[in-house]
């Protein structure tokens, strides 16, 4: 029977909601610089990287590295702007009891998210002491769907990726996932997340006992 001593979260879209603020900021770049970006264009951009972001709002553009550069520090300036408000509040609903279920059940906590700015966002969120291990935009180089960031953080909660379950709202997050071996369960969107092993709309309500079982896990 499969064994769990971990569960990873991704922070964007399964944590708090911080996708709206970055597609307010990328738009804000996008219509300062003349740039066409609509939210279906905003789509392509969920869980990759700063980088790999402005690449795809540039469609194929080529700008100098200086520019890109620059383009990449105002839109997170206009992104910390947001950041720096967020409170407990902006928890997206059933986080603060599931993450105090799975502590109560003996499961690790690690966090994998693409983002440089995730330990700001758990602070501000008020609950980076409950990870075990954190996973940002500064662990690895080569970002998801590579699996390398997933098996970053369960090497830091020193579990092997079989016995790890990945919370993901990106296609490319449960991909990264799969492609380590890794069980996963996909959270919102349920075309996007198609392929995760099990499919939620959110955490609320959700019981860890439940997941385990769902997923053909030895109850903890
Ligand atoms: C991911 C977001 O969590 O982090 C992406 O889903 C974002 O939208 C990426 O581009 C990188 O974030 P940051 O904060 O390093 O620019
Ligand atoms: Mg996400």
């Amino acid at each position: 029977m499969l064994k769990i001593s971990a569960f990873i979260f991704d922070l964007d879209g399964v944590i708090t909601d911080t996708a709206e603020y970055h597609y307010r900021s990328w738009k804000r770049l996008a219509d300062e610089e003349g740039l066409p970006f609509s939210r279906e264009d905003n789509e392509a951009l969920r869980g990759v990287s700063r980088r790999e972001s402005l690449l795809r709002l540039l469609k194929g553009k080529v700008l100098p590295e200086a520019q890109m550069e620059a383009f990449m520090q105002r839109k997170n300036d206009y992104y910390r702007a947001f950041l720096a408000n967020i409170t407990p509040a902006d928890l997206l609903g059933g986080v603060a009891d599931f993450l105090a279920q799975t502590r109560a059940h003996g499961i690790k906590i690690g966090l994998g998210s693409a983002s440089k700015n995730a330990r700001d966002a758990l602070n501000g969120l008020g609950i980076a002491a409950q990870f075990d291990a954190i996973g940002d935009g500064y662990s690895v180089s080569r970002t998801k769907p590579a699996p390398d960031l997933f098996v970053w953080v369960a090497g830091r909660l020193n579990v092997p990726p079989s016995e790890v379950v990945v919370f993901e709202d990106a296609e490319a997050g449960i991909a990264a996932a799969h492609e380590c071996g890794m069980a996963t369960v996909g959270i919102g969107d349920a075309e996007r997340v198609s392929a995760a092993d099990l499919i939620l709309p959110n955490l609320e309500g959700v019981q860890v006992a439940e997941i385990l079982s769902k997923l053909g896990a030895a109850p903890h």
